[in-house]
């Protein structure tokens, strides 16, 4: 883990109200594995100390991106971030995506900002399969190019029916499972997104007996373990359940382990 001060390169509005940042971090970028994350200080930001967590994009020399929206306070004022301001970056931080089993067969499901926080994973997979992406509104769905130039064959739901199949992207997961014939224990599924979507990703793992791991989404304070805000339950072999941390032993969880309740990761 590293504490850089990261200088901003360009920043530009790509899609949907998403935004791309690049900044220059050379100490940093050949840290980073698909799924970490970076906690980000805020620059000009003084009343509030938190850094916000945002997923590494890209990462390739030594430029790292992150796709972010304006939703709050300290991302709004990430919009304001001009080439040649600097803001302070803690990272590469968690514990990411694990590696395909051989043999296995992935697949991605996608939401909001997961598009970007599955992309280093989509580019790394040695073996290509259907990503599946999702939101409310054409403009929520992200990044559909550039899955497609890595070989992913990329489907999309929208809640909306403004691209793609109308209604949640489970209908499109439920569609291709029910339309192969699957050897159950060779799929492999990649999610990030909203809790609720990782939930039904979770609950389709179980029913079909996929191995699924999914990146929560969490409120983070200090990002490196000490704070306790972002813990969730989690299972333990023995049938108990304990805390665990999402910003040291996740994000990436295998989705068996979390316990689940109405409002999503518990
Ligand atoms: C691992 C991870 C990866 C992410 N990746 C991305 C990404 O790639 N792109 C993207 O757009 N977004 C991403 N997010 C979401 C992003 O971090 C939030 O949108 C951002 O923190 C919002 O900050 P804000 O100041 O704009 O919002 P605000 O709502 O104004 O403030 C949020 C801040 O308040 C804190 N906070 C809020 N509620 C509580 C609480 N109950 N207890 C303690 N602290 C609280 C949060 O920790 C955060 O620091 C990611 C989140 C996580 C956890
Ligand atoms: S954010 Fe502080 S322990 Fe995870």
């Amino acid at each position: 883990m590293h504490c850089v001060t990261a200088e901003v390169i360009h920043q530009e509005v790509v899609h949907g109200g998403y935004r791309v940042l690049q900044l220059r971090a050379p100490d940093l970028v050949p840290h980073v594995q698909p799924g970490q994350f970076v906690h980000v200080r805020v620059p000009h930001m003084e009343a509030a100390v938190l850094r916000r967590p945002f997923s590494v994009y890209k990462a390739d020399g030594d430029v790292l991106q992150i796709l972010y929206k304006g939703v709050g306070k300290g991302t709004r004022t990430m919009t304001f971030l001009a080439p040649g301001d600097t803001l302070s970056l803690l990272g590469p931080l968690g514990h990411g995506f694990p590696t395909l089993q051989p043999g296995n067969d992935p697949i991605l499901i996608a939401g909001g900002y997961g598009m970007a926080a599955l992309y280093l994973l989509a580019r790394q997979l040695p073996v290509k399969g259907v990503a599946f992406f999702g939101g409310r509104s054409a403009p929520d769905i992200l990044c559909v190019p550039e899955f497609e130039a890595l070989g992913w064959d990329v489907r999309i739901a929208t809640e909306d029916g403004s691209l793609g199949t109308a209604g949640r992207v489970t209908v499109l997961m439920d569609d291709w499972w029910a339309a192969r014939s699957h050897d159950a224990a060779h799929v492999e599924a990649y999610a990030c997104g909203p809790n609720g979507m990782l939930q039904a990703v979770a609950a389709r793992a179980q029913q079909h007996d996929w191995t699924a791991w999914v990146s929560v989404d969490r409120n983070m304070g200090c990002g490196v373990g000490a704070c306790l805000t972002c813990v969730l339950k989690t299972r333990t072999p023995e049938g108990d359940w304990v805390w665990q941390r999402s910003c040291t032993e996740g994000p990436v969880f295998d989705s068996r382990q979390i316990v689940w309740d109405a409002e999503g990761a518990s």
